[in-house]
């Protein structure tokens, strides 16, 4: 094995990240205003909130930025799973119940270099919903064609909810992403710049 070295977040992830930032915060605002047009639980979302000003523009902004999420979230796990950034930087994902501990008594070191068990968790945890709001959103958007996913999910109107849950599920981890960043600010330079180099096993041929 030799020994090579690589930032803590390479150019493909940062970019990929800041695009699927964007992305889901159209996703979300957009599909707030949808909900907002056939509500299934007794409230709405504040107008301010969502985005494209009516029914059909909501759509229009749901249906645009979906491509953008769903090419830079392929383009994403296609170089996380090749370049081996997957396996080394989330898997496994190691002592969870040990550092859910540690998180809530505050004990939890951020190393700057390597997540630590909560962090892959909720990474994982946030691309599998990820993968379930698009199979959702594709079952809700063509349910003639993909009857057989709406069928997979439970039908048409449980689909709807899996949407919403899967949605309010991604929510809940940008409040708790963004609370984490607010508590560790030097991360936020990682993400942008790339961060420290670190060191890398690199396998070669005999
Ligand atoms: C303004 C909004 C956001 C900020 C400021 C932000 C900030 C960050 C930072 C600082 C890191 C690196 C953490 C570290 O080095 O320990 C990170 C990684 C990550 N963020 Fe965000 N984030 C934002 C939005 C999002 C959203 C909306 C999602 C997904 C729904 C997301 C998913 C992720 C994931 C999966 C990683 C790990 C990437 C990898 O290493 O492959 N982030 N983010």
């Amino acid at each position: 094995m030799a020994v090579t070295s690589r930032r803590a977040h390479p150019l493909p992830v940062r970019l990929t990240h800041w695009i699927n930032a964007f992305a889901m915060t159209c996703m979300i605002m957009s599909g707030w205003g949808i909900y907002n047009a056939s509500p299934f639980f007794g409230f709405v979302f504040p107008q301010w909130a969502t985005l494209g000003g009516w029914l059909g523009g909501n759509i229009a902004w749901h249906l645009a930025a979906m491509w953008l999420l769903v090419g830079n979230g392929l383009l994403y796990l296609a170089y996380a799973i090749i370049s081996g950034h997957l396996r080394r930087r989330m898997l496994p994902v190691g002592p969870l119940w040990r550092d859910i501990r540690a998180a809530l008594t505050f004990r939890l070191k951020h190393e700057g270099h390597g997540y630590n068990a909560v962090q892959r968790a909720l990474y994982l945890g946030v691309l599998l919903l990820g993968v379930l709001m698009v199979a959702s959103g594709l079952a809700l958007w063509k349910p003639v064609q993909l009857a057989w996913l709406a069928d997979l999910l439970g039908g048409y109107e449980i689909a709807r909810r899996v949407h919403f849950i899967g949605m309010a599920g991604i929510a809940a981890f940008v409040v708790l992403h963004l609370a984490l960043v607010l508590l560790f600010p030097r991360t936020l330079a990682g993400i942008i710049t790339g961060g420290p180099r670190l060191a890398v096993e690199k396998e070669t041929r005999p």
